[in-house]
């Protein structure tokens, strides 16, 4: 079967086609999975990169780490699917998303809303898992409440939006300058442009902050939360200074919180790392359960920037890298 490999290192990095090893015949609790779409965002760079913690790069790296598709095959022990349903989910190395077939627990799988296509299921997984994590299960969002998005026009912050949104929550967001008017239209009360100089003080007092920037922008957020806040750290990639630039460097910085300091001004720091809170809330399927939930019952639709074959896997990938998604890329099989 063929499948994204990104092959060498460096300046000899080539990301393309390859004949990958085709799942076995299923055992037990396995489902093979036909592929028909895979997403492909920031992560995966950091992956092709080596940069992703906790993730050994190998020398032929299998790329992507989401996908939509259809149900091929099941082992002995499966009984909630069955070979033809609609199913989407993720996937970390040794397996890559952007492989024709792939296997994976049945207790990994959610099962795609109706309404969604493949290409917008493929757009699913990591951003709306991810949101769920931050605004329900970590940042407890209530209606009413204001919650400011950075990173807005991400996968992950659209989603953010659309399911703050849904809850009631009063929404704001930030981000490069030409994807402000994409974010007004997906009904935030305003969108900035972060890269402006003082782009924050125009805001209110804050009840949640997704922040996946990290370094001075954790300070930042911190000093925008009024009593009762939650801070949401979700990453340490730097802003670049240039709209398009395509640094993603982690600078975690040397930013500290003082507990005795956070406790006279009431506001919380949380950590999401989807991968963790999945070990201990019942498995990724379980978390795919709650993320299809939410886009059934709100009638959402994750927001897909652009659609690239496979064989165009390059462009899909320099499309991220230029920061030029809105929402998430999405390669079709
Ligand atoms: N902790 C977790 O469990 C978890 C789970 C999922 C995702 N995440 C994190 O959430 C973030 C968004 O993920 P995603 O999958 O939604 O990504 P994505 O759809 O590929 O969007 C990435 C966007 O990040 C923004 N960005 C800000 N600073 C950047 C920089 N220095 N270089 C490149 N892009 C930059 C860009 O938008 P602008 O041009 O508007 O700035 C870019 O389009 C990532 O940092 C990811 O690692 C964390």
């Amino acid at each position: 079967v063929k499948g994204v490999l990104a092959v060498g290192t460096g300046l000899g990095l080539t990301i393309g086609v390859h004949d990958v090893t085709d799942p076995s015949e299923p055992e037990g609790l396995d489902v093979i999975v036909e592929v028909r779409a895979a997403g492909i965002a920031l992560p995966d760079l950091l992956l092709i990169d080596g940069a992703y913690p906790g993730v050994e790069r190998a020398d032929r790296h299998p790329v992507g780490i989401e996908f939509a598709g259809v149900v091929a095959d099941i082992g002995d022990g499966v009984t909630r699917f069955s070979v033809g349903d609609r199913v989407c989910g993720m996937v970390y190395p040794p397996q890559g998303a952007a492989s024709e077939r792939l296997v994976i627990a049945e207790g990994d799988l959610g099962r795609t809303p109706s309404r969604l296509t493949d290409i917008q299921a493929a757009a699913l997984p990591s951003a709306f898992m991810t949101a769920h994590c931050v605004l329900f299960r970590q940042g407890a969002v209530r209606p009413g409440e204001r919650v400011l998005v950075l990173a807005g026009a991400s996968g992950l912050g659209l989603a953010c939006i659309q399911l703050a949104r849904a809850a009631g929550a009063e929404v704001y967001a930030a981000a490069s300058a030409g994807k402000l008017e994409a974010l007004e239209g997906m009904g935030v009360a305003r969108a900035l442009d972060y890269a402006e100089e003082g782009w924050h003080e125009s805001l209110p007092e804050l009840d949640v902050i997704v922040d996946p920037l990290g370094g001075d922008s954790f300070a930042l957020s911190y000093s925008l939360l009024r009593a009762g806040g939650r801070l949401v750290c979700l990453d340490a990639i730097t802003r670049h200074p240039e709209p398009g630039g395509t640094d993603f460097r982690r600078e975690p910085g040397d930013i500290r919180f003082d507990p005795i300091e956070m406790l006279i001004a009431a506001k919380s720091v949380i950590g999401v790392n989807m991968p963790a809170l999945w070990e201990v809330d019942g498995g990724q399927g379980a978390l795919m359960e709650q993320a299809c939930g939410h886009v059934e019952r709100w009638t959402i639709e994750p927001v897909v920037a652009a659609t690239f074959a496979i064989d165009d896997v390059h462009s899909a990938i320099d499309y991220v890298r230029q920061r030029r998604n809105i929402g998430r890329v999405v390669l079709t099989l």
